[in-house]
């Protein structure tokens, strides 16, 4: 019987997931100089965390989520997404009793069953940041400074910023009722998932996916011609402070996300080399989510990055670390073998990939190995090398050989290029 991964599930490995992990080590550094702490929430919770927040007319619910019953009888769902999971955690420990913001960041796997496409899958990774408790819009214009600054660090400079601000309860009703009057004619040519949630949640009809609803949209009312003063006043003043720092942006009056929670600011990164699924991340305001967990009136606001796309998006551009060990020590017989082993440990000590012979192989086979794992040198150690107290070495690359005392390699190594450390800041 032979087994495969799932269909949209994929395994990440080298050289791959050096890239992963760069990203993940420069994410957790940037998180730290804007005081973002990193929490662990849970793969697995109730479904009704993900129904009550994301909407229950939202393709995630509706569609996409991994749904079942555990041994209890209990409805549980595979997180589609962090935001809800990362609410119900904030709620349940108070952690609005502490300084705020209380600002998060999480990342992992999320699920969703959707058709499996170039950029899309039904096990992604995300990391997600969270900031709790300020409701100004500097907080808005630092967290889309931290995420443009992070994707400068990983080596990104040509992403669009697309914003919105899709307001508060209050001047949403009044651009419903204008989507659904400009709607109204054109109904029956859309599709019956838009025409079904016509009535429920007209916004959602913006944010479908099929081709031919897409054209039917053109000329829909604006949603930021339609903000109360507040509102728009939190969207002008976020405006005019990326201005400041000199963050580009456009304007997309369409993003209205695909999840119900968001309030005011919406907005999504988007790269043109990524084809049909073009947000490497996306995020927004959701001043009313924590309160509708149970907890306390907290604003809030967010973002998550797919990581998938990202690394799609970064590959050919990063140099990747050495793939390769640094010194591969070739042993004949037990008691060198024994004195290869001390030997790698002293040079791991000193940060270096070293490799050994497990027992065995000829020499020939042994240096065979060392030139196909790529290693720079080889060390070989035999009974004559023993007694005399040396090891003959070997740079691969160079050519170059010699003689030196058995606690000698790391002088023969220390001068030649990268240690594990050495990534291109
Ligand atoms: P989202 O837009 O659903 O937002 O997902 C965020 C990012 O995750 C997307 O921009 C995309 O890069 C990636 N992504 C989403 N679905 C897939 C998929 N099926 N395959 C590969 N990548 C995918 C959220 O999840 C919100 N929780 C973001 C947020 C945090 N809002 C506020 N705080």
């Amino acid at each position: 019987m032979k087994y495969s991964a799932l269909k949209g599930i994929q395994d990440v490995l080298p050289p791959d997931i050096e890239i992963w992990q760069h990203i993940e080590s420069t994410a957790q550094k940037m998180f730290h100089l804007y005081g973002f702490q990193e929490i662990r929430i849970p793969i697995i919770e109730s479904t009704e965390i993900f129904t009550r927040s994301i909407g229950l007319d939202t393709d995630i619910v509706e569609k996409e989520m991994y749904t079942f019953s555990d041994k209890a009888g209990r409805s549980v769902t595979l997180r589609p997404e962090g935001t809800a999971p990362a609410v119900r955690c904030f709620v349940e420990h108070h952690l609005h009793n502490n300084p705020s913001p209380q600002k998060f960041f999480y990342r992992g796997p999320m699920f969703r069953y959707e058709r499996p496409q170039k950029g899309r899958f039904r096990q992604f990774y995300q990391i997600g940041a969270e900031a709790f408790g300020v409701s100004f819009p500097s907080l808005d214009a630092e967290i889309i400074m931290l995420l443009k600054k992070l994707f400068e660090k990983i080596g990104l400079d040509e992403l669009n910023f697309e914003l919105n601000s899709i307001g508060c309860e209050k001047c949403r009703q009044f651009y419903k009722s204008a989507l659904m009057t400009f709607l109204k004619d054109k109904l029956p040519d859309f599709c019956p998932d838009c025409q079904r949630r016509y009535h429920l949640n007209p916004l959602r009809i913006l944010d479908c996916k099929v081709d031919e609803c897409k054209s039917l949209q053109e000329g829909t009312p604006v949603v930021t011609e339609y903000l109360c003063g507040d509102c728009k006043e939190h969207f002008e003043d976020l405006l005019s402070r990326l201005k400041i720092f000199k963050i580009p942006y456009t304007l997309n009056p369409n993003l209205v996300r695909g999840l119900d929670y968001y309030t005011r600011t919406t907005f999504e990164v988007t790269s043109e080399h990524l084809g049909a699924q073009k947000a490497v991340a996306a995020g927004g305001r959701y001043d009313r989510l924590v309160e509708e967990f149970s907890g306390p009136q907290v604003p809030a606001i967010g973002f998550a990055i797919g990581m998938e796309r990202l690394v799609a998006l970064i590959k050919d551009k990063i140099v990747s670390r050495p793939s390769a060990p640094k010194v591969f020590i070739a042993t004949l017989g037990k008691s060198a073998e024994t004195e290869g082993f001390r030997i790698a440990e002293d040079l791991r000590e000193a940060g270096y990939w070293i490799e050994v012979n497990y027992g065995g192989a000829s020499l020939k086979s042994q240096l065979r190995k060392a030139d196909r794992l790529g290693a720079e040198f080889t060390f070989i150690i035999g009974d004559d090398e023993l007694k005399a107290g040396k090891i003959k070495w070997k740079n691969l690359r160079t050519g170059t050989e010699g003689v030196t005392e058995l606690r000698g390699g790391l002088s023969v190594i220390d001068d030649s290029s990268a240690q594990l450390d050495d990534w291109p800041e």
